[in-house]
């Protein structure tokens, strides 16, 4: 069966990666790309169908669905943790309104798969913070996160009630140099990069000591397609899969710049909101789950990613 991919939220952080990927897989017709914004400059130069939508205006949503007929859906659509916290019931709205259309949508449209991210924010304070497994407490305390881990209970009823083929992930905080986060509290681990390059010194807004799981996006960019393209039968979590990606620490990433550029410095703000926000994350996190289900083994490690990532910003800064 040829596939007809359309993926909502393609001009963001991932969705700016995962829809080229998906058209060197598929072919740029195959992919159609969709954003609540026009393209940007990176997806214009991507060619291949975009189409302006918005995830919580139903009509428009199933006029979309009806022209394209998708048979894999990636929604990527959401308001962050740390901007979450701002605009906290724009946040729900967005966050759970929108799965629920998709969710509908697909089981209307009797589309074979669906994508949905979910993330490390589903944790809260009294989870375990060292190597977070994938069944603990969760009691999330931003908006972000329990938006997140609502939507996970929803995915998993979808697959139980209706057979819905949905898949998921808990990612890290995703670190790439093709397109820049939208304000969630990992963004540090990418603003570092260009400001390093174009200042020699950032000031990073948390604190030392602050360590956090990350990947680099090529690592999840290749988790999300490998477990779409796994066997139905190798899926045995239909909420959503831990992946453990790197953990560090600012002073840990800042240390590795220094190696490529020496003379790089990095202070510290105060009273950054972000900073509870990471607080009450994972430290680091067990992912047992997706290397036994679906053979899932990381590649960028932490100085991998620091040269990939500076190779290539520093040709397009
Ligand atoms: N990277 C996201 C954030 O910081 C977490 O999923 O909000």
């Amino acid at each position: 069966m040829s596939e007809k991919i359309l993926v909502i939220g393609a001009n963001g952080q991932i969705g700016t990666e995962l829809v080229m990927a998906l058209r060197n897989i598929h072919g740029a017709e195959a992919v159609v790309a969709s954003d609540i914004n026009s393209p940007t400059y990176a997806m214009r130069s991507s060619t291949g169908p975009f189409e302006l939508v918005n995830v919580l205006d139903k009509d428009n949503l199933h006029h979309i669905f009806d022209k394209h007929r998708p048979t894999q859906v990636y929604l990527l659509a959401a308001i962050l943790s740390a901007v979450g916290e701002q605009k906290p019931k724009m946040a729900w709205d967005l966050n759970m309104t929108g799965l629920l259309h998709i969710l509908d949508f697909a089981v209307e449209f009797k589309v074979a798969k669906v994508f949905w991210p979910s993330s490390i924010a589903v944790f809260g304070p009294h989870s375990p913070q060292h190597h977070t497994p994938q069944y603990c407490v969760m009691d999330p305390n931003t908006v972000y996160g329990f938006s997140k881990l609502a939507g996970e209970r929803w995915c998993e009823y979808y697959f139980n009630k209706y057979g819905l083929d949905v898949r998921s992930i808990r990612y890290p905080g995703l670190i790439g140099w093709k397109a820049n986060p939208g304000g969630g509290t990992t963004d540090y681990a990418v603003h570092i990069f260009h400001q390093a390059l174009k200042t020699g010194k950032y000031e990073s807004f948390l604190a030392e000591g602050t360590a956090l799981p990350m990947m680099y996006m090529d690592d999840a960019i290749r988790a999300t397609i490998s477990l779409m393209d796994a066997p139905a039968e190798k899926i045995s979590i239909r909420s959503s899969y831990n992946l453990a990606g790197i953990s560090f620490t600012p002073e840990q990433l800042a240390a590795e710049i220094q190696k490529l550029i020496p003379g790089f410095e990095i202070s510290y703000s105060e009273n950054d909101p972000r900073q509870a926000i990471a607080d009450s994350w994972p430290k680091s996190i067990d992912d047992s789950y997706a290397q036994n289900d679906w053979g899932w083994q990381l590649e960028y490690d932490l100085p991998k990613m620091v040269a990939d990532m500076l190779g290539n910003l520093k040709n397009i800064i």
